[in-house]
């Protein structure tokens, strides 16, 4: 067997310090908010090993937990989200893991539940009904980008002796645009679907489209009669640096019925066994630590930057869209130089910068200046290859 020698990993940090401080000043592609740091937890990252396995809603054996603070964080995070008294909850790895426990509980009730999604949904879902071995019937998008909900109705009409289980995204991956929850209830109604769940995907926007509501924006959160569960992620908006989500159902889903496991003292309702506790600190930081008001703020200067990022890529002639409420700019793929030196997703028909609370007014004028310097240098170069003009 090799051994592994103890090594001097100073360098080795302070490489990585430099080179992720360097990446994250050419990372506007991704949703992270990297805005609220932790130093004052400092003390509490090392020295004890924080798990809160099994339940939030009970302790278990274990002393060495943040339980407290995580159906805390559920209830901060359902109280935004309107969610009533009857609401349940727990920290997951992420959103798509709530979205996995959603479907899951969807199965438990209605084994025949078929799922459907806008092909606008996260990559993830795919994944997750073949996992949990459920049909997975993908809908259309509107001229909007959200899901079509003609097509919906049709696709439920098709299968209407199924239980359904509808996915709808508030905050779509690549331009941010949100499902018309509302609608969607409704065309269940008009064709009678009453076994029937539907789960908000609300990663990114979730929190943002609550704390700020934007006119002509439907609303996706519970005050829409007929929404089971939420979730939202932790490393988007509320910047916590590390990958997590806060799941939200209206009423206890059926896992929560579960009785405890002898060796833990605590119920197994989530999906994972251990899991962090030193997450749901970071999340407690950041939502009881800053409160409402403050992340209403950094709302509203996101969508301002995002305005000015759009406006300023029109100007240099960038075909540039945005929802009203999104932090996101979509626009055509640029050219493959600009996404070498930029982390800006591209697809064959779309890329996008999402402008986070740490995104500023010059990072988006350094980003156009580079796309328009290139834009130059290409014209230049089709200018110097051009035959000369005959004289006349
Ligand atoms: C619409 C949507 N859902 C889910 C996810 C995945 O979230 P997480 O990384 O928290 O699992 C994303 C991530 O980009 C997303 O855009």
């Amino acid at each position: 067997m090799s051994t592994v020698e103890p090594r001097d990993l100073k360098p080795v940090w302070e490489q990585l310090g430099r080179q992720y401080a360097d990446d994250g000043r050419m990372n506007l592609g991704f949703p992270g908010a990297t805005d609220i740091t932790y130093e004052d937890l400092a003390h509490l990252w090392s020295g004890s090993l924080l798990n809160n396995i099994g339940s939030p809603y009970d302790g278990g054996h274990g002393r060495n937990h943040t339980k407290d603070l995580e159906v805390q964080i559920v209830n901060m995070v359902a109280d935004i989200v309107g969610a009533p008294a009857s609401r349940w909850g727990y920290v997951t790895d992420g959103a798509t893991e709530g979205t996995e426990h959603a479907l899951l509980d969807a199965r438990r009730r209605f084994p025949d539940a078929v799922i459907y999604a806008s092909a606008a949904g996260h990559y993830m879902l795919g994944e997750l009904a073949e996992k949990l071995m459920m049909p997975l019937v993908v809908i259309g998008v509107d001229d909007g980008g959200g899901i079509d909900v003609a097509d919906l109705a049709g696709e439920l009409a098709r299968r209407r002796d199924r239980a359904a289980v509808i996915v709808a995204v508030a905050g779509t991956t690549m331009t941010e645009a949100v499902d018309d929850v509302p609608a969607i209830v409704a065309a269940c109604d008009r064709l009678s679907i009453t076994r029937r769940r539907i789960h908000v995907d609300a990663a990114l926007s979730g929190l943002p489209l609550a704390l700020v509501p934007v006119d002509g924006v439907p609303r996706v959160d519970f005050s829409v009669r007929g929404v089971t569960s939420t979730v939202v992620s932790g490393h988007k908006f509320l910047s916590t640096l590390e990958p997590c989500g806060v799941l939200v159902y209206r009423d206890q889903p059926l896992a929560a019925a579960a009785g405890r496991v002898s060796y833990t003292g605590t119920a197994s309702v989530t999906l994972a066994g251990s899991r962090s506790g030193h997450t749901t600190l970071k999340l407690y930081k950041s939502l009881a630590g800053l409160g409402t008001e403050a992340h209403r703020s950094r709302v509203r200067a996101c969508r301002d930057t995002a305005a000015y990022a759009c406006e300023r890529l029109r100007r240099i002639g960038v075909d540039a869209q945005r929802h009203p409420h999104a932090f996101t700019v979509f626009f055509p793929p640029p050219p493959p130089e600009l996404t070498q030196r930029w982390v800006v997703p591209a697809d064959d028909r779309c890329a996008h910068l999402i402008c986070m609370p740490q995104v500023t007014r010059s990072d988006v004028d350094r980003f156009v200046a580079d796309w328009q310097a290139l834009v130059g240098r290409r014209r230049g170069l089709l200018g110097a290859r051009r035959p000369a003009m005959a004289a006349t």
